[in-house]
């Protein structure tokens, strides 16, 4: 079954945004986690690849020492909801629209020091992607760079198998992609936050 879900249309971002804050009460444990996972860094340039609505975002700039945020959406509907839910924090966000099912994606993005993706990467619209995904999130890293990566995994209620890795899958395709140090931070309503890291030079 496809997605037919286009968050591209206004009033989709808006239902999907309040559907998502009842549906999934959980999800405010994991912009905690993705704090943590960042706060022992200074200076931090971070790419959100499917940032939606800034949630995360506010998160991060809130509670992290970020030195710059780009934040990667296909959708300019979730880039207007996201500078209004962000208010003064947008003026340090660099909102790029960019399809990332595109291979070229990364070109000109420049380097960060994490790479961060909550509820997204199944937007690829196939599992088969996320390798691919993952590989060119690793190209706009630098050395010892991390990527945490959140997304649901595959349960026998899950309604798009073919979008929805296995739990065990999900670490594996980070290695798959070039990352080492693999690590869960988060586990709850069948979703995983994982770090992997960009091998030194
Ligand atoms: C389920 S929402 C998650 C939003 C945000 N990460 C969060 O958890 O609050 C998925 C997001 O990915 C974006 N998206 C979907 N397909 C995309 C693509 N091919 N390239 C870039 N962004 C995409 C959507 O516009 C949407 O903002």
């Amino acid at each position: 079954m496809p997605i037919r879900v286009d968050f591209r249309d206004p009033s989709t971002a808006l239902t999907w945004i309040e559907e998502t804050r009842i549906k999934r009460p959980y999800r405010p444990r994991f912009f905690t986690a993705f704090c943590a996972a960042l706060s022992r860094r200074s200076s931090v340039r971070i790419l959100e690849l499917g940032s939606g609505p800034g949630l995360l975002a506010r998160a991060l700039l809130v509670h992290c020492d970020v030195r710059s945020y780009v934040a990667l959406d296909f959708s300019p509907a979730m880039h207007a909801l996201a500078a209004e839910h962000l208010g003064p924090l947008a003026s340090r966000v660099d909102f790029v629209t960019r399809d990332f099912r595109e291979p070229a994606w990364p070109d000109g993005l420049g380097l960060f020091d994490a790479v961060v993706t909550l509820q997204a990467a199944h937007e690829t619209r196939h599992k088969r992607h996320l390798v691919p995904l993952l590989a060119r999130a690793r190209l706009v890293l630098d050395p010892c760079g991390v990527v945490l990566y959140a997304d649901h995994y595959l349960t026998p209620e899950t309604k798009l198998p073919a979008l929805t890795p296995a739990r065990e899958d999900q670490p594996l395709a980070l290695a798959q992609a070039g990352f080492v140090d693999v690590e869960l931070l988060h586990d709850e309503g069948n979703m995983a936050l994982w770090r992997g890291t960009n091998p030194p030079a």
